[in-house]
Formats: C-alpha cells, sequence, structure tokens
C-alpha cells in the first residue's frame, strides 16, 4: 500500500512538472527560412552551430524587396570579428562583432507557454514533441518551438520596435559539425 501511495505521488510530481527552459545542442547544422512581410525580407540560410567554440557559420541568401543576394558569413565571436563574403561580388567585409554571442534555445525566466505534438501523433517516424515558451529577451518580444527534451529548434517568432515581425522555421537539422573547416574565412577575407 505504502508503496503504491509513493509511486503515485511521484506520477503526480512528474506529470505536473513543468517544461523547464532550454538551450539547444551545442553542435548542430541546419537550414532556417526567416522572413518579415511587412519589410518584404526574407532569408534562407544554412547554419553551422558551434557553441563550444563560440562562433557561428551562415551560407545565407538574403532578399529585401526585389534585391537578392548571397553571403557566406562566419562569426567568431571569440575573435570579436565577423567575416562576410558577398558570393557574387567576391567582395568581403571583416568587422568588429558589436553585439554577444547569444545560445540558441530559450532564457532561463522564459515562460512556458505549450506541449504539443508536430505531425502525426502514434506514427512513429512521423511524429516530433515539441514545447513553447514565450517572454521578452533584451528587449525583442519572442515566441519559440523546440523539439523535447533535446531542444533543437523549430520555429520562433520576434517581434520588436527595431526589427518588426519576423519569423524563422528551422529545416534538416543534423547533429554535430561534419567540417569544423567551414570556419575558416575564405582567402578573399584574408588577402591584404
Ligand atoms: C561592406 O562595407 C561597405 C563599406 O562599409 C558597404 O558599403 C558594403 O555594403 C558592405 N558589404 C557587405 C557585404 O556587407
Ligand atoms: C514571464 O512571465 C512573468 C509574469 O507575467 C513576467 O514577469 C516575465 O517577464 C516573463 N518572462 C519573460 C522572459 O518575459
Amino acid at each position: 500500500m505504502l508503496r503504491w501511495l509513493v509511486c503515485f505521488s511521484l506520477l503526480v510530481c512528474v506529470m505536473s512538472q513543468t517544461p523547464r527552459p532550454c538551450e539547444s545542442p551545442k553542435a548542430w547544422e541546419g537550414d532556417v527560412h526567416t522572413f518579415d512581410e511587412s519589410k518584404k525580407f526574407r532569408r534562407n540560410a544554412r547554419i553551422t552551430y558551434d557553441e563550444e567554440n563560440i562562433r557561428i557559420r551562415e551560407v545565407e541568401e538574403l532578399a529585401i524587396g526585389s534585391k537578392d543576394d548571397f553571403f557566406d558569413v562566419i562569426r567568431l565571436y571569440r575573435e570579436g570579428v565577423e567575416y562576410r563574403l558577398n558570393l557574387r561580388t567576391k567582395v568581403c567585409n571583416v568587422t568588429t562583432l558589436t553585439r554577444h554571442f547569444v545560445p540558441i534555445g530559450f532564457p532561463p525566466n522564459a515562460n512556458f507557454s505549450d506541449s504539443f505534438v508536430i505531425g502525426i501523433s502514434g506514427f512513429q517516424d512521423e511524429e516530433v514533441s515539441a514545447i513553447s515558451f514565450d517572454g521578452v529577451f533584451e528587449g525583442v518580444q519572442f515566441y519559440g518551438i523546440v523539439t523535447t527534451p533535446d531542444c533543437y529548434p523549430v520555429h520562433l517568432t520576434t517581434q520588436s520596435q527595431q526589427f518588426g515581425l519576423a519569423q524563422s522555421q528551422y529545416y534538416n537539422i543534423k547533429a554535430g559539425i561534419p567540417d569544423p573547416n567551414v570556419f575558416i574565412p575564405p582567402p578573399e577575407c584574408t588577402r591584404k
């Protein structure tokens, strides 16, 4: 009888636990599609995320209105440098990073919003367990969805006076970094 009671109260504890804000795994690659309808801003990027070495590489297509451009961007936060190579013109800009590194995930004070299944419940290959959080971070309102329990990004909505309303979807994520050489700046960026 006592054992049952203990089991029961444990179960209740587990069931009533509110999911905590999480950070994404420290190394992965994935595609992100971002758009901001009001600014006619659209971005498709392949991200390599390396939190261990605080660096991010993005190969991106940026479209603002009818203007379309392609960039290879490497941000090395340890060195405080961004390399931005325009893949069309081959002009590379090397600039000092002004923003500090923000890990992908949720700040610790983010508020749990919901937990649900994306896709079809009970279909092993077609269901993804997800949780969502919202809040305000550095003046930006956010709502994000991540997979659970591993916290890979699925969706992010952000809204602020400065940047407007932007929506991002994440796809094709693979754990790990297959080629760390992607963080070596291209020759156009290091040529004197
Ligand atoms: C590179 O810097 C120049 C001068 O600041 C600027 O006009 C140009 O738009 C920048 N190019 C990129 C790819 O950021
Ligand atoms: C979470 O909600 C509380 C209460 O509404 C609020 O004070 C707090 O700022 C929220 N967290 C974030 C990150 O916005």
